[in-house]
């Protein structure tokens, strides 16, 4: 049984990084007049009220995207991103944040091909009324997107980006990751693997990114933006990571000039810190 709702934490930091990468992979797939497929295999509800009773509760969001809202001074890439927040919010207050299935869709062309998953019923609902009007360039799975990928790949285009973000909720979600992207690798290694995870005081949490990196890639990108200190008891997140196979030979250079202007805004503690990794070996490919 599902139990974790995407609506408490959207906008938060961890949201930033992530949609603000999803934002990067998109726009460099647009320089390339081909068409290609995105798969989003946790896609969460769609689109995101900040003044929601989940949204309030928690108040994530004001840590998160609340910071950088209103600012005048962005590196030109979170510019980009807060200027389709303008958008989503009609130049008003920031009333909405997107989540992954609205930034895919508005970044994306109508040539394009958008598939995606959610499990949990509430949200799979909510996910497929925003996309009600859209048959054929939009599909919408109320199914496990660990195993659609397997049918997925490799998509006729030829040309992919995948995301992968599950709530982790399920401790068998760490391993079903590492699973997906060699399988993936297997049947796509041109493709764009884009994994959401998070920084948590656990094992499994903490094995993750070294596993990613020996799942077989010739080439991924891994950045990092950690808010404070790791919690010494309980379970909070103090920050999150987005791995990124076969990266946009532009995200380094993108992010290097955004990631120390996010911490700065970000930080909760001075143990604030922000950190880009990557492995290029000769032959990798792109699509
Ligand atoms: C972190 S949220 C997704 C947020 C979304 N990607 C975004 O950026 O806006 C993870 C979602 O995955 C859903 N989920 C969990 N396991 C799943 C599975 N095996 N297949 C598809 N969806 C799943 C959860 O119900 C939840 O809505």
């Amino acid at each position: 049984m599902l139990s974790y709702r995407h609506a408490f934490h959207a906008g938060n930091h961890a949201d930033v990084l992530k949609h603000l990468v999803l934002m990067l992979c998109l726009q460099y797939m647009n320089k390339k007049d081909k068409p290609y497929t995105v798969i989003d295999t946790h896609a969460g509800a769609g689109l995101y009220a900040l003044d929601s009773k989940q949204a309030k509760l928690t108040g994530e969001y004001i840590n998160g995207i609340g910071r950088l809202w209103g600012r005048t001074d962005l590196p030109p890439a979170l510019a980009d991103f807060m200027a389709i927040l303008h958008t989503l919010n009609q130049g008003r207050a920031l009333h909405h944040y997107p989540g992954s299935p609205w930034l895919i869709d508005h970044i994306a062309r109508p040539i394009d091909r958008i598939r995606l998953c959610e499990l949990h019923p509430t949200d799979f609902a909510l996910l497929r009324r925003q996309f009600k009007n859209q048959d054929r360039r939009v599909m919408v799975d109320q199914a496990d997107g660990f195993e659609v990928l397997k049918a997925a790949l490799p998509p006729p285009s030829r040309r992919a980006l995948v995301l992968i973000d599950p709530s982790y909720e399920i401790r068998s979600d760490y391993m079903k990751v590492v699973a997906a992207i060699k399988d993936g690798l297997k049947r796509f290694a041109t493709g764009t693997f884009l994994v959401w995870h998070p920084f948590l005081p656990t094992l499994d949490a903490n094995q993750l990114p070294e596993k990613l990196k020996k799942a077989g890639a010739a080439h991924w990108l891994h950045a990092t933006l950690n808010v404070c200190a790791p919690a010494t008891q309980g379970h909070g997140m103090h920050g999150s990571g987005m791995f990124v196979i076969n990266p946009p030979w532009t995200l380094a250079a993108a992010l290097e000039a955004s990631l120390p202007y996010i911490i700065q805004a970000l930080a909760l503690d001075e143990r604030a810190t922000w950190h880009i990794d990557q492995l290029e070996q000769k032959n990798s490919a792109q699509a």
